[in-house]
């Protein structure tokens, strides 16, 4: 853990904040809704499947970690707030910064957006803002940044923008020491602000669903990886992959089995079973473990976190 975190402010509290005025959003005029399959990069690579394994985290601050999967509704968000908010039960200092405009990490950790002032929109267009963009959540130790609706239109104004896929990284460096773990949600796209996501990162968490189209996805992840690396990050790398909403049923176990194969150091186990316990935690605004920790579901993410702690040199 690191030490050097006395001259950090507290993180603002919300939902606990009693004096934050309520300020409507800004509506950005005439944003179009991302496209999912939209792309920033395009050249192929020559092994659609390759994910290059990550490198330790450089001393002395928090490692950047990106859950990522161009693919939707595969359990990032869930995995997100759940690793999250068992670090930091687990006495780790934790970031959560949610780069996905649905702004789902602020429910499932029990922030208020509505009365939420600065956001990740802020952070990426004003770095200096980042200090005060966080705020306390429902679990101890674990800050957020929140998303929301205004992080749409982002990519057109950054269209405009010297250094745009820097940013990100750039506003989160003066955190870094101050935490052992930033973790990234984003949204179901590789558009500009999970470039920007990627270039802050060390390492990337591959959440995918044990059915049948999971490997397909994971071609283009890799390709943009591999132009990330080239390009604006080399030192990125795939901390894991992590298999959700597993169930018993032959087509999830084959999947399962081919994933195991075609990443044998990087799958994360145990499979996140599919669970409802998952599910109905965030409409209560808290996580797993502290809506049903001996769900299937808390059971397996306290196992998946023992792994990631490891691969991630957080163990004390
Ligand atoms: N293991 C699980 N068992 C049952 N339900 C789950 C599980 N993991 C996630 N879910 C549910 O599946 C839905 C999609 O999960 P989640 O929002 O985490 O995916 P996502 O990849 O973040 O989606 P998006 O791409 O839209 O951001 C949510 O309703 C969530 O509660
Ligand atoms: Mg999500």
């Amino acid at each position: 853990m690191n030490d050097s975190r006395e001259s950090l402010p507290e993180a603002t509290e919300a939902p606990l904040i009693v004096d934050a005025e309520f300020t409507e959003t800004e509506e950005i005029a005439g944003s179009p809704i991302l496209d999912s399959a939209e792309r920033v990069v395009t050249e192929k690579p020559s092994n659609p499947m390759d994910l290059p394994p990550s490198l330790p985290t450089p001393e002395g601050r928090g490692r950047v970690v990106t859950v990522i999967n161009q693919k939707g509704g595969v359990g990032k968000t869930t995995t997100v707030i759940n690793v999250a908010s068992q670090l930091g039960l687990r006495g780790y200092r934790v970031l959560v910064v949610d780069a996905d405009s649905q702004g789902n990490c602020a429910t499932g950790l029990g922030v208020d957006k509505s009365r939420v002032r600065t956001t990740t929109r802020d952070l990426i267009l004003n770095p200096e803002s980042a200090v005060n963009a966080r705020h306390a959540t429902a679990v101890d130790n674990v800050h957020m940044i929140v998303g929301d609706k205004t992080l749409i239109g982002l990519e057109q104004e950054m269209l405009r923008q010297l250094g745009r896929e820097r940013r990100l990284n750039d506003a989160l460096a003066p955190l870094l020491p101050h935490y052992d773990l930033i973790l990234i949600d984003t949204p179901p796209s590789l558009g500009i602000v999970s470039v920007n996501a990627l270039v802050a990162s060390d390492g990337l968490v591959v959440p995918v669903q044990t059915e049948y189209f999971a490997l397909e996805g994971l071609a283009l992840l890799s390709g943009t990886i591999r132009e990330v690396r080239a390009l604006l990050n080399p030192s990125l790398g795939v901390d894991g992959v992590l298999m959700t909403m597993h169930a018993p049923t032959t087509l999830n176990q084959q999947v399962a089995t081919e994933l195991r194969e075609a990443f044998p150091r990087l799958v994360v186990e145990p499979a996140i079973r599919r669970n409802i316990r998952l599910a109905e935690a965030p409409s209560h605004g808290i996580p797993i473990h502290l809506h049903e920790p001996n769900s299937a579901g808390g059971q397996d993410y306290r196992d998946v976190v023992s792994v990631l702690e490891r691969r991630w040199g957080l163990e004390r």
